[in-house]
């Protein structure tokens, strides 16, 4: 069951480190470089940890604790994807491992292609809401330990996280926009068709990861900020064909905005 094997993975960790952060950073598609530790404490590789390894170009698999603005902080670089062949709760571990050995706080990013009208490539969104297409994480035997059956999706974002970070961007000259993230499992990018869907949905951004990590986190207890970086106009909008290496060139190029967004929004926390 998914509850033992972040168990195990957490006993794991513990023979490496007893580092307890109180934020967590998840750092997607093309974004591995938007965190420079100011000090590093320990750097484990998901595959240490019992974790599947992370396959995907621009995902390197590891988790680095340390300090960040006077912040305990690990930094997840890396996901693993349903896509990759991994059922949902499996892709969830190494967020669920993160909040066991201490995190309460996170920060989710991602690339996202960008669906509202007001989004464009470069643009970093703060993620209000998210539809999730992709099978719920929490199908299976259901762990009272870790959270209830049911848990609430009033709010899966933290208001009052999202509030913060637009007064932390406003603060370092960043545009922050907002909206609702929707995800789909993927590898396949989406049709045209499906991006009217998402549309017609309320959809604002689209991506393959984000959704099911929050319901993980809100399941535990643990609180969100999503923030989505627009990589490119979703399938049907820009007027050319899609491709992954577009996605991590346009994130890479704009890695500083996301960067300096991420420090202050850590160090303001
Ligand atoms: N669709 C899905 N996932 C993505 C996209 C997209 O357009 N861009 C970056 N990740």
């Amino acid at each position: 069951m998914m509850f033992d094997e972040a168990l195990r993975a957490l006993g794991s960790l513990r023979e490496r480190t007893d580092f307890v952060p109180e934020i967590a950073i998840v750092l997607g598609s093309g974004l591995g470089g938007a965190v420079a530790l100011d000090e590093t404490v320990c750097t484990i590789g998901y595959g240490e940890l019992g974790l599947p390894s992370a396959t995907v170009h621009g995902h390197r698999g590891a988790m680095s604790f340390g300090r960040m603005c006077g912040k305990d902080v690990v930094v997840l670089q890396g996901r693993i994807h349903c896509y990759e062949g991994h059922p949902s709760s499996e892709a969830v571990l190494p967020v669920r491992v993160a909040a066991l050995s201490g995190a309460k706080t996170f920060v989710l990013t991602n690339a996202a292609g960008g669906i509202a009208e007001s989004l464009d490539c470069g643009d970093i969104m703060a993620i209000t809401d998210h539809i999730c297409l992709a099978p719920n994480p929490l199908i299976g035997p259901n762990d009272d330990k870790f959270g209830p059956r049911f848990p609430d999706m009033t709010e899966p974002y933290d208001p009052s996280l999202i509030d913060k970070a637009f007064a932390s961007a406003k603060r370092c000259g960043i545009e922050l926009k907002k909206g609702v993230y929707i995800q789909f499992t993927g590898p396949s990018f989406e049709t045209a068709a499906e991006v009217r869907m998402a549309r017609v949905m309320g959809a604002d951004a689209v991506g393959m990861s984000t959704a099911i990590e929050t319901i993980a986190l809100r399941h535990i207890g643990a609180k969100v900020l999503g923030l989505s970086f627009i990589s490119n106009k979703a399938c049907g909008l820009a007027g050319k064909p899609l491709s992954h290496e577009d996605v991590n060139r346009e994130s890479e190029r704009v890695v500083g905005k996301m960067s300096a967004l991420l420090r202050a929004v850590v160090g303001d926390m």
